[in-house]
Order: structure tokens, then sequence, then C-alpha cells
């Protein structure tokens, strides 16, 4: 088991957002209930080798994809997710620089700030380190907890779509300096 990191280590207020390793493959799969598996679908571990497979492939080395553990202290177990996908496009003269941000938090852990705080720690490391112009996420349009927690952190509404025939919207996050 090799137990090497992807994301770099990001602490924020009582929270420790840190690469995934190997060993967290077991809560991965655990955590998956039916909140995280209806927003997920398909990108939802059904078995523990699949859980297995998709750690091991997330904590390879990539320039484009970034995947975080979150964590109440360094080497305590996996509470929550997070997960950034970058992109570019445009000339060179006016690149965007933007990326995709996914997360969940397992149940048993919701409601104590763990994701506002590393999706904070997240989203300052995207825009400072990694230079990315703005961030989005889709949300469905029932998902309240979501979309309250994506507000607050000042995500704001820039497209209505669908996800698995449900109502979605697109929210973006830009740099503020
Ligand atoms: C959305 C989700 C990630 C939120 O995770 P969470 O850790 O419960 O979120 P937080 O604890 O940071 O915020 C939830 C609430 O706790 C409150 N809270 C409690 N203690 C807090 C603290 N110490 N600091 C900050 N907020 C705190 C927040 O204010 C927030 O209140 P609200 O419900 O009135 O909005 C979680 O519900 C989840 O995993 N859902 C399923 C997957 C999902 O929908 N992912 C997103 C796909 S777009």
């Amino acid at each position: 088991m090799t137990d090497m990191s992807a994301g770099p280590l990001l602490i924020a207020d009582g929270v420790v957002v840190d690469g995934l390793r190997e060993s967290d493959a077991a809560a991965i799969f655990e955590a998956q209930d039916d909140e995280i598996r209806l927003r997920f679908g398909t990108g939802s571990p059904s078995t523990l080798s699949q859980a297995l497979e998709w750690t091991v492939n997330a904590i390879e080395e990539r320039d484009e994809f970034r995947a975080w553990a979150i964590r109440e202290r360094e080497g305590g177990p996996l509470l929550g997710k997070v997960t950034l996908r970058c992109t570019e496009f445009g000339p060179p003269d006016a690149r965007q620089r933007g990326a995709y941000i996914e997360f969940w938090v397992a149940a048993a852990a919701r409601g104590r700030g763990l994701a506002v705080k590393a999706l904070r720690a997240v989203l300052e490391w995207a825009f400072d380190e990694l230079g990315r112009d703005w961030i989005n996420a889709q949300v469905e349009c029932d998902n309240n907890p979501s979309q309250r927690l994506l507000s607050r952190l000042g995500f704001r509404v820039v497209d209505e779509t669908t996800f698995h025939e449900r109502p979605a919207v697109i929210v973006r996050l830009h740099r503020s300096k």
C-alpha cells in the first residue's frame, strides 16, 4: 500500500484537508449513503474494491486533478472528500483558468462546519497557488444544504442545467484579487 498523498496539506480552523491515502478507501466506501449516491450517481463507488481503485487513481499526481480528504486532525479518519478538476481555454492573451469542485461529508460528521472550512481552504489554495480565475460547482435545485453552503462561500448562479434528469444550477465563484 503506497499511502502517497495527492493534494497539499491545508490546515483551517479545526479541519485538516490533506491528500487522499489508499487507506482511506474503506472510509470512502462506508460513507456512501443514499444522499451521496443521489448526488454523485455513477460517481459513487458501489463496492469496496471500486472505492480502492478510484482512490488509487485519485492520488496519482496530475496537474489538472486534485483530491483531498477532510479530517479533524492529521492522520485522523477521512470524514469527507473534495476534488478539483482544472480546465483552461481561450487564446493566451485572454486565457480562462477555471476549475470544477465536488465535495461531500459523511453523514455522521455533517452540521459542524467541516465542509465550509474545508472548502474555504481549498478555494483559497486554488486561487492563490493554482492561479484559477473561477471555480464552478454543479448543484441540484433541491440540494438545500449544498446550495446554502455554496452561497455562504460566495458562489452565485451562472447557468441552469440538469443532472440525471433532475434540475440543477451551475454556480461560480470568481477570484477576488
Ligand atoms: C453539503 C454537505 C457537503 C455539507 O456538509 P457539512 O459538513 O454538513 O456542512 P457544514 O457543517 O459546513 O455546514 C452545514 C451547517 O452547519 C452549520 N455549522 C455548524 N457548526 C459550524 C461551524 N463550527 N462552522 C461553520 N458552520 C457550522 C453551518 O452554518 C451550516 O448551517 P445551515 O445548515 O444553516 O446552512 C453535506 O450535506 C453532504 O455531503 N451532502 C451530500 C453530498 C452533496 O450534496 N455534495 C454536494 C454536491 S454539489
